[in-house]
């Protein structure tokens, strides 16, 4: 087959709320499935994460890492939020192609949340980094495109730790080598002592497990119209919200899948001894008791 007649690895797709979202043929998946990117990417993590005060109240550059950039409806809708703010935001994304947001860049009319910053998205695609100003706020945004688990064994010396992680892998069962417990320790490696959070649509209790034996502590996120519940993490126990508790841990240590992924292949298996062990002297456990 010629690559003309190639069919296209993505097509647009009209969710129950009415907005269009960006679907990957090849993984079977729908970036935003239900009540569309903008509402999404605003609820998931720019109010759960209070990205606008957060990014208000540093006096140098807020970093915001951007997993699985796709078609950029989180990154623009942080920018979005953070126009009416004084703020100095520097976004690093990630992905391992570029196809989806040329795809979505192509359909940017339908898709309704580029907001005037095609230009920027443009720049992006063509230098793989773009300083403009939004209103009150300067943003730098760079897109570093290669496998993400890779990047993470030896990450770049310029790209900043991250203040915010947008965590935005397609599922744990059709991407499972974003999903490891070796990302999510070397992620947290990466934050290092500074006060960070992450957001996921997900509330696996196999992912807040692997967030917790990463290192994190992890609390019930907010319903996003599409989830009743997501996931937040932090660095710092004030900063994840809702935290899971003894009645959590509980329910984990009778689930059937539960342990962490420790190679990139999708399995369904209870706690291990070793998780349970790691799990009853985590900090956020000890505090409850
Ligand atoms: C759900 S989509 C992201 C949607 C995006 N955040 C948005 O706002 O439009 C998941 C993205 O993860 C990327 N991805 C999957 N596996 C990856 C890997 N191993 N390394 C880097 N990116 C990966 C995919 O290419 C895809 O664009």
């Amino acid at each position: 087959m010629s690559p003309a007649q190639a069919p296209a690895p993505y097509s647009l797709v009209q969710v129950a709320s009415g907005a269009w979202s960006v679907r990957s043929l090849a993984e079977g998946e729908t970036f935003h499935p239900v009540v569309g990117p903008a509402a999404e990417a605003e609820a998931l993590y720019v109010r759960q994460m209070r990205l606008a005060e957060r990014a208000a109240a540093v006096a140098d550059e807020f970093v915001v890492w951007d997993v699985g950039l796709g078609a950029a409806a989180n990154v623009l809708a942080v920018v979005r939020a953070l126009a009416g703010t004084r703020a100095r935001l520097r976004v690093e994304s990630f992905d391992h192609t570029a196809d989806p947001l040329r795809f979505a860049r192509s359909e940017f009319e339908r898709l309704g949340y580029f907001g005037g910053m095609e230009p920027f998205v443009d720049a992006l695609l063509e230098d793989r980094d773009v300083r403009f100003t939004q209103g009150a706020c300067e943003v730098r945004w760079r897109f570093h495109q290669g496998d993400f688990p890779s990047w993470l064994r030896s990450p770049a010396t310029d790209v900043p730790p991250p203040e915010a992680i947008l965590f935005d892998a397609f599922s744990p069962a059709r991407n499972p080598a974003m999903w490891t417990l070796e990302v999510f320790q070397r992620l947290r490696a990466c934050v290092g002592a500074r006060p960070a959070t992450l957001a996921t649509y997900s509330r696996s209790t196999l992912l807040r497990v692997t967030l917790l034996r990463a290192g994190f502590f992890v609390g019930a996120g907010h319903a996003t119209g599409e989830k009743e519940e997501t996931t937040v993490a932090a660095s710092d126990a004030s900063m994840a919200g809702r935290l899971l508790d003894a009645a959590w841990l509980e329910r984990a240590s009778r689930s059937t899948s539960a342990e962490p992924l420790h190679e990139p292949v999708y399995r369904q298996r209870p706690l291990s001894a070793e998780s349970r062990a790691a799990l009853a002297s985590h900090p956020q456990f000890a505090r409850s008791h």
